[in-house]
């Protein structure tokens, strides 16, 4: 098990990190190439007024109509968000692996407050993957990706809580976390996870098109 660690907890890790910033930049150079090429209105509407308008309502719960009709929805996936970004880059544990392998560190949560973090996070995700389940215009729009979208970011919440309260195997369980870790570090530039980068693209040119053209809101 030791080399196992060794390994992935090494080599790996580095190679992870270096798949995850290329691949970041990557992402979005490429898209914005393409963009310059295909999508001319892009850069022709783009108002960096009405970008940080529209994202200023967007990342704030219940400010837009969408938001208010599903309240139920919007507190879990808010949950989720807030937890998710949160833990893993205040979480002691990480933060001091950090401070190993690059020789900088920031502040850390309370390790009460992380865990309590990871079980939210756990039960936001549980009631997201319910709702594609059980709600039936969602389920119809629900593919079996969705599912192992949700999958691969639960499992880091699960095996990460699993190690820390030293449940039975939590020798596997570290290992098992930080091969998930790295697995969704890697999926985020390559699969539908790269909304953490776009989202800020996609809104702003959504606000700009709907302040700048339309001259209409689009919350
Ligand atoms: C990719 C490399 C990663 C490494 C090397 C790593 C390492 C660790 C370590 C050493 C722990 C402490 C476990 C213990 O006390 O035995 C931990 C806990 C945890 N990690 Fe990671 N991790 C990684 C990625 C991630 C990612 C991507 C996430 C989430 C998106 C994540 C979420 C967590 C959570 C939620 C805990 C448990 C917190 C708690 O319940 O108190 N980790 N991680
Ligand atoms: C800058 C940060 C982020 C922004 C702005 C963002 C934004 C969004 C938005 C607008 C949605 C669609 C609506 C919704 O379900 O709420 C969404 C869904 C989702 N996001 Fe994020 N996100 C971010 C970071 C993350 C991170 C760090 C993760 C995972 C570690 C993540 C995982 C997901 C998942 C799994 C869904 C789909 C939920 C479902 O199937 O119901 N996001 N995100």
């Amino acid at each position: 098990m030791t080399a196992i660690y060794s390994f992935i907890a090494g080599p790996l890790m580095w190679a992870v990190f270096a798949v995850f910033v290329v691949g970041c930049i990557w992402r979005v150079a490429s898209l914005a190439l393409i963009a310059r090429k295909k999508d001319v209105a892009f850069y022709e509407y783009w108002n960096n007024r009405y970008a940080a308008r529209s994202i200023a309502h967007w990342i704030v719960p219940f400010r837009s109509q969408s938001m208010r009709q599903n309240p139920a929805t919007t507190t879990a996936s808010f949950v989720f968000h807030i937890t998710a970004i949160v833990t893993p880059l205040f979480l002691s544990a990480h933060v001091l692996l950090f401070q190993e392998a690059f020789g900088f560190s920031w502040p850390v949560l309370p390790n009460a407050i992380a865990d309590a973090f990871t079980m939210l996070a756990i039960v936001s995700l549980v009631f997201l993957v319910g709702r594609r389940i059980f709600v039936r215009e969602v389920r119809y729009l629900t593919t079996w990706s969705d599912f192992a979208l949700l999958a691969l970011v639960a499992l880091p919440f699960v095996t990460g809580f699993w190690a820390y309260h030293l449940l039975p195997g939590a020798g596997w369980a570290t290992i098992l976390h930080i091969l998930s870790g790295q697995a969704l570090l890697v999926a985020i530039p390559f699969t539908r996870l790269s909304h953490m980068l776009l989202f800020f693209f996609m809104r702003g040119y959504i606000g700009s098109e709907f302040g700048g053209v339309r001259k209409a809101q689009d919350w």
